[in-house]
């Protein structure tokens, strides 16, 4: 598989990397601690084209391919993991599976405002009890004359506190399982949608989610999504593009704790001599770089094999499985480089271990990685 760069992909990481270094890194520490949305961040990204970066240029996005999409997210999230998955929920949880299973009205009237940054998109799936067992749905879709009438809850999702637009999946028919699912296209600012709190988060806590209501909310059947029925699958596919996001979003965190962890070692003086010249040190940075290289061509294949219309599924699994635990164990190791300086917010470090263990929760645990990986290997 060739994973070179085209001079398109090396122009997009420039114009990303200096975004990224101007607007978003001197502000990611602050927007941790005040657990604030970053509003200027994702208008200035939908200007770039950052929020619709695989939608063509026709439908609002910038019409690049799965690759620049990785690229992007790796950058923005180097900077700030709380903008990445701003970014990465708009991208491929929303603009994707309207870009896949939208017909050609709806991608007029939804996906042109998200995909240009106009409006900004959430995906709601999780429900209170139903995360992992993501078939479990209980919000249900009522048939009331030529449309639906909405009742449930749903969960930790991100982007919902801020959402204009909301891919919703729920049952339609409950007695056929995960076959009585349909998915749904939700204005979050009609009557019957109700935005609970945000959520009181570890890490990425520029990013908000929250609950989100259904109370006899009202949708018309221009509002459902590929057939009656077909919501599960819908979801399952999206998922598979969205974790590819997910594993970017870990390169990034990872990347940026190696970059903190080699310069601070690069400096700071024991014994007589820097840190980074203690073997002992050498070579955990060294096996730092190794893993973090491994991650980032896990994700490229995920992202090439999206691009030449191969299934994915295994390939996405293996990469956020993989990416996630990455950026965990570097975080952490980059905590122990900087000693005692790891452990306190002066220094970016501790930021990046917070941010880091979400990427081995949303978007499938790891365990539910394995679930796929597995499965998908009893097939083959
Ligand atoms: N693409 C298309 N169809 C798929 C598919 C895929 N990748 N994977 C499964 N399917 C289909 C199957 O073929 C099967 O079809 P049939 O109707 O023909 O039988 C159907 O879906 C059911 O498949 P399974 O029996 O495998 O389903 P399951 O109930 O056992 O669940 C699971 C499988 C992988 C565990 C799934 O429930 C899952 O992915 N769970 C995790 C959910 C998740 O990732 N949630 C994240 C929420 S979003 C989020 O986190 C966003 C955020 O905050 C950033």
């Amino acid at each position: 598989m060739d994973l070179t760069l085209t001079p398109e992909h090396e122009a997009l990481v420039a114009m990303v990397r200096e975004f990224a270094a101007r607007d978003v890194k001197p502000i990611a520490a602050q927007l941790d601690r005040e657990a604030r949305f970053p509003k200027e961040l994702v208008a200035t990204m939908g200007q770039l084209g950052l929020m619709g970066i695989e939608v063509p240029v026709e439908l609002g996005g910038s019409g690049l391919d799965p690759i620049a999409y990785v690229l992007a997210m790796e950058e923005v999230s180097a900077a700030c993991a709380s903008t990445g998955v701003i970014m990465s929920v708009n991208n491929s949880l929303v603009c994707d599976p309207l870009l896949k299973f939208a017909d050609e009205a709806q991608k007029q009237r939804w996906l042109v405002p998200l995909a240009s940054g106009e409006r900004l998109g959430c995906f709601m799936l999780s429900e209170p009890e139903a995360g992992s067992d993501a078939a479990a749905q209980k919000t249900t879709a009522t048939p009331d004359g030529d449309g639906w009438v909405i009742d449930g809850t749903k969960n930790w999702i991100t982007n919902g506190p801020q959402a204009d637009t909301g891919i919703l999946f729920c049952m339609t028919d409950r007695a056929a399982g995960h076959r009585g699912i349909s998915a749904f296209i939700i204005d979050m600012n009609a009557p019957g949608v109700r935005r609970g709190h945000k959520d009181d988060k570890l890490g990425i806590r520029g990013s908000h989610s929250s609950q989100i209501m259904f109370d006899e909310h009202r949708v018309g059947r221009e509002q459902l999504l590929g057939k009656v029925g077909e919501g599960f699958k819908i979801a399952m596919a999206t998922l598979d593009c969205g974790r590819i996001g997910i594993a970017a979003q870990a390169l990034g965190i990872a990347r940026a704790a190696f970059e903190a962890a080699a310069g601070y070692a690069c400096v700071r003086r024991t014994f007589g001599k820097r840190v980074v010249d203690h073997q002992a040190i050498g070579f955990q940075l060294a096996d730092m770089e190794t893993e973090l290289e491994a991650a980032r061509l896990l994700t490229l294949r995920a992202a090439a094999m999206k691009h030449a219309g191969q299934r994915h599924s295994r390939e996405s699994a293996m990469a956020k499985l993989y990416a996630s635990e990455v950026a965990n164990r570097l975080a952490k190791a980059a905590i122990q480089i900087h000693g005692g300086n790891g452990y306190v917010t002066e220094f970016p470090v501790e930021r990046h271990y917070r941010d880091a263990k979400i990427t081995e929760i949303y978007e499938g645990t790891s365990e539910i990685q394995r679930v796929v990986i597995a499965a998908d290997l009893l097939r083959a």
